[in-house]
C-alpha cells in the first residue's frame, strides 16, 4: 500500500484539498523540471534540433507504459481535449440516419465537438440519462448506454467515469457491443487516466483523449492522445511541418513532403516539443508509474472509506463502490439539507472540493490523508 505523499506537493498545510479533477497541485520535483525548462531559454544554444524531438518521444513511451499501449507512436501531444476531439470527429464519416451517443451532463469538450458533426451530416447525438432513482444507478445507467448502441450507432463518446460523480463506465462491455455493430469508442480519459487503471490493449478504444493537468499531475495546456488504427489514412486538424516525414532534417524542410510521421503522429499539435511543458509532464508521468494508477486507486478507497461509509449512514447518497471510482465520487445531500449551507460550512473550514449537477463533487489523491476525510465528515455533518 502507498503510504501518504504530501510531502511530494506544497499544499498549505491548514488546506484540505479534495479536489483533482479540477486540478491537480503540482509536484516538487516537476515544478523543479519546469523551472529548470524556462531557465534553458536563457540562451537559445542550449536548445539543439535534436531537443525538438527527444522529450516528446520519451513522454510517449512514458505514457505508453501508463495506458499499456503496444505502440507509443500512436500517442500524440495536444494542447486540450477539444483538440483531440477536433481530430477525431474531422475523420468520422457519419451518415444521416446514423448517431453518436454520449452519456448525459458530460464534460462539453466532449460534446460540442459531437454536436457539430452531427449537425452539419444530419445525424444525431443521442444523449443517455441515468435512471431517476439512485438505487443501483450505476448499473442500471451502464445497462441504458450497452442497449441503446445499434447498428445506426457511429460512435460511442464517453469518460472511464463520469467528470461530474465519478459514475464507473464498463468500457469493456461497451467495446464488445460497439464492435457487434461496428461502432467506435472514442473515450476521455481526463477525469481517470493516472488514478485508476488503464489497460489500453483490453479495452482497445479507437481514440483516447486526456488533458494532463488533472490525474496526470501535470501542467496545464499540455495533454495526450491515442488514435487507433482507424485513424492511420486520415486527415490532421492542422499540417504543421513536424508532422512529415524527415522533419528531423531542419536543412531540407522546404523540400516539401507529401508524406507524415508514421503512426498517428500526424496528429499531434505544432510545435509540441514545448520545451518547458513536455519535461514536466514526462516528469509527472514517470511518478505515477512509479507509485501505479492501481495502487493510487487503492490508496483512495482505504483513504476515504470509512467516512464514506459513515456519511451514508447519516443520509448522504453515495453510489455503490462497484459502481464509481474511488479518486473521484459524488456525495449527494439527504432530502432535508441545504446546499448553500454545505457550501459556507465546506468553505469555512477549508475543505475545497466542487459542485458538478447535484452531487458535491470529492476528488482525493495521494497527498490526502483519513484526516482530510474526517475534515469533510464534520464539515458535511455540521448542517444536517
Ligand atoms: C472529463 C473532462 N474532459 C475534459 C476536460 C478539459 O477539456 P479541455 O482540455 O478541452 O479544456 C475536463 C475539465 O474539467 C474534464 O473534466
Amino acid at each position: 500500500m502507498l503510504t501518504s505523499k504530501r510531502a511530494k506537493f506544497t499544499l498549505p498545510p491548514q488546506l484540505t484539498y479534495l479536489n483533482c479533477a479540477y486540478m491537480s497541485p503540482l509536484l516538487k520535483s516537476v515544478e523543479k523540471v519546469g523551472v529548470s525548462a524556462v531557465r534553458k531559454k536563457r540562451n537559445p544554444v542550449n536548445i539543439t534540433q535534436q531537443d525538438f524531438f527527444t522529450e516528446t518521444e520519451l513522454l510517449r513511451i512514458e505514457y505508453a507504459k501508463l495506458i499499456n499501449a503496444p505502440d507509443p507512436k500512436r500517442i500524440v501531444i495536444i494542447p486540450s481535449v477539444s483538440y483531440g476531439m477536433a481530430n477525431v470527429v474531422r475523420n468520422l464519416d457519419i451518415k444521416k440516419g446514423q448517431h453518436v451517443i454520449v452519456a448525459t451532463e458530460q464534460f462539453p469538450s466532449n460534446v460540442y465537438p459531437w454536436q457539430r458533426l452531427c449537425e452539419e451530416a444530419g445525424a444525431q447525438v443521442i444523449t443517455i440519462a441515468p435512471p431517476d432513482d439512485y438505487t443501483n444507478r450505476g448499473k442500471h445507467w451502464n445497462e441504458k448506454i450497452l442497449e441503446s448502441i445499434n447498428v445506426n450507432t457511429k460512435a460511442v463518446a464517453i469518460g472511464h467515469v463520469h467528470w461530474a460523480d465519478g459514475t464507473r463506465f464498463d468500457l469493456e462491455a461497451i467495446r464488445k457491443r460497439t464492435n457487434e455493430v461496428g461502432a467506435l469508442l472514442i473515450i476521455d480519459g481526463t477525469q481517470s487516466v493516472g488514478a485508476m487503471p488503464f489497460d489500453l490493449q483490453r479495452i482497445q478504444p479507437d481514440a483516447l483523449i486526456c488533458a494532463g493537468y488533472k490525474w496526470l499531475l501535470g501542467p496545464y495546456s499540455i495533454g495526450l492522445a491515442y488514435y487507433g488504427p482507424n485513424f492511420d489514412n486520415g486527415k490532421p486538424v492542422e499540417e504543421n511541418w513536424i508532422n512529415r516525414l524527415n522533419s528531423e532534417d531542419f536543412a531540407g524542410l522546404v523540400n516539401y513532403q507529401n508524406q507524415y510521421q508514421p503512426g498517428a503522429l500526424r496528429y499531434e499539435v505544432g510545435e509540441h516539443s514545448n520545451f518547458i511543458l513536455v519535461p514536466m509532464l514526462l516528469k509527472a508521468i514517470q511518478q505515477l508509474n512509479n507509485w501505479g494508477a492501481e495502487r493510487i486507486q487503492e490508496y483512495c478507497r482505504h483513504t476515504g472509506q470509512p467516512v464514506l461509509q459513515k456519511l451514508a449512514e447519516k443520509g448522504f447518497i453515495i453510489e455503490d463502490e462497484l459502481w464509481r471510482s474511488s479518486h473521484l465520487f459524488g456525495i449527494r445531500l439527504p432530502g432535508n439539507v441545504n446546499l448553500d449551507d454545505v457550501k459556507k460550512s465546506l468553505l469555512k473550514n477549508k475543505v475545497y472540493v466542487s459542485f458538478r449537477g447535484n452531487a458535491i463533487r470529492v476528488a482525493p489523491n495521494v497527498y490526502n490523508t483519513q484526516q482530510d476525510f474526517d475534515k469533510l465528515y464534520k464539515a458535511l455533518t455540521k448542517v444536517l
